[in-house]
């Protein structure tokens, strides 16, 4: 048995003074002074706050983007997570138009199974919708897959307004949560004709082609539809105050609407795009970085609880070699930036430290909600009696600096270079295992599939 004395459990309720005990990947005691026996190995958790190990619920690892293979794998992206204190990642099976959804969810096992040092969970991407495709949700929900993803931009990927309709309609007997990322593709395409046309080719037109109306009106499209289908719905990586406002206005009517952000959105501003040469690169995600009004309005929804979970979407592309692709052309420049290491720091940082939020609002952002929505609750997002042993105990007392040089992300560089971060994860137990400690792997890759 392993015993963490000494230090405090956070709950999104609280705090509690209590030791925690785990056997193999289960938690079977949390009590005020757990007595340790000959052969219990100790932790010393003084002055440490004990977290159920954080949830990402938007990574791409190994994502073949068309033109790009992403930087991270799931070896590199899931090393990288732990030593942040990351425990579980729901990432991407995407299905190939012309393919099944089995065929994607074979070749996101192929990818993750053995390699990944956090658990691991796949949204289904759907992108190709017939009856073929709806026949296959029943078997998803017996694979463990119960929350999906369609796309309102991107040619390769994105459905249409009746297609929408029709998958929240079958998802409804099964209970699954829908994802949307919601940009206007049809909007962004004319938009980026435009700019080009204009001879505006670098990194700077990125944020002209996707305005923050672009991405307000898919929202409000999309909360039209989950009205017609009475369903709530999951905005991922929400940018912007006019998409926050729809969210609100849809909301305030009554319906089920889960948001997402990201700390890209809560700690970086367009500003970015104006950098020397082709440094704007390095910002070019979809949605795109927003001006500081948006930052703001955002970090006061995070304050408010408007904002459900906070997720890094991570996907990353190395700058030499992937983001130089569009050096003449910012279409041609890979959407993505890393993040999966680091969200933990900048959450505890930004928010924690500098006192706006608790211990207990980052368990409820980073673990407790991801759980619930994504079907892991009761065994992850809590420190509780049999729940799984993922646990990141949590040292607020360090000061870092996040640089590329010193991340496990393997990629040439981070947006967040140079950031002072507060706190830091001292050891972080993935299914029991010791898989990082003070931000340094164990290269235990001890991440299994979740099967929600
Ligand atoms: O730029 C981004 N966000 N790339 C990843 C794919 C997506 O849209 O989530
Ligand atoms: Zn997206
Ligand atoms: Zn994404």
């Amino acid at each position: 048995m392993t015993i963490i004395k000494n230090g405090t459990v956070v709950s999104a309720e609280g705090l509690t003074k209590a030791d925690v005990a785990f056997e193999n990947d289960v938690i079977t005691l949390v009590a005020p002074a757990i007595e340790a026996g000959a052969g219990d190995h100790v932790i010393d958790a003084e002055g440490c706050l004990i977290f159920p190990g954080f949830i990402d619920g938007h990574t791409h690892l190994d994502m073949d983007s068309g033109t790009s293979v992403t930087a991270d794998d799931f070896a590199s992206g899931t090393t990288a997570a732990v030593c942040g204190g990351t425990t579980t990642i729901v990432d991407f099976a995407t299905q190939d138009k012309g393919n099944t959804l089995m065929h994607a969810l074979e070749s996101g096992h192929k990818k993750a199974d053995g390699k990944s040092a956090a658990n691991y969970a796949f949204h289904m991407a759907i992108t190709d919708w017939n009856d073929e495709t709806k026949a296959e949700l029943p078997l998803m929900k017996e694979a463990g897959v119960t929350s999906f993803k369609a796309y309102y931009a991107y040619d390769a990927l994105r459905v249409d307004d009746g297609e929408m309709l029709q998958i929240l309609r079958a998802l409804k007997p099964l209970g699954g949560v829908l994802g949307v990322h919601c940009e206007n593709g049809t909007l962004v395409n004319a938009l980026q004709a435009e700019l080009k046309a204009a001879g505006k080719l670098s990194p700077a037109a990125h944020p002209a082609s996707r305005p923050p109306v672009v991405e307000a009106e898919a929202i409000r499209r999309l909360c039209a539809v989950a009205k017609l289908a009475d369903m709530p719905v999951h905005i991922v990586h929400l940018s912007s105050e006019e998409g926050l406002s729809e969210v609100r206005r849809a909301r305030q009517d009554g319906q089920k609407i889960w948001a997402e952000t990201c700390p890209q959105y809560l700690l970086l501003d367009d500003s970015r795009y104006e950098l020397e040469g082709f440094e704007g690169a390095k910002y070019v995600i979809s949605p795109p970085l927003r001006s500081k009004m948006d930052q703001l309005a955002l970090r006061k929804a995070v304050i408010n609880d408007e904002i459900d979970t906070i997720s890094t979407d991570h996907c990353s592309y190395n700058f030499e070699g992937q983001k130089t692709m569009g050096i003449n052309d910012f279409t041609k420049i890979p959407n993505g930036a890393p993040g999966i290491e680091h969200r933990p720091v900048l959450f505890y940082t930004s928010f924690v430290a500098s006192g706006e939020q608790t211990p207990s609002d980052m368990c409820r952002l980073l673990s407790e909600n991801p759980s619930k929505l994504f079907g892991m609750w009761p065994r992850k997002g809590q420190i509780a009696v049999g729940a799984d042993a993922d646990i990141t105990i949590w040292d607020p007392s360090t000061k870092g600096v996040i640089t590329a040089a010193a991340q496990h992300q393997a990629v040439d560089y981070t947006p967040f270079e140079g950031f002072e971060t507060v706190g830091c994860a001292r050891y972080v137990f993935v299914n029991g295992l010791l898989t990082a400690t003070d931000g340094m792997p164990t290269e235990v890759m001890a991440g299994q599939y979740v099967r929600r």
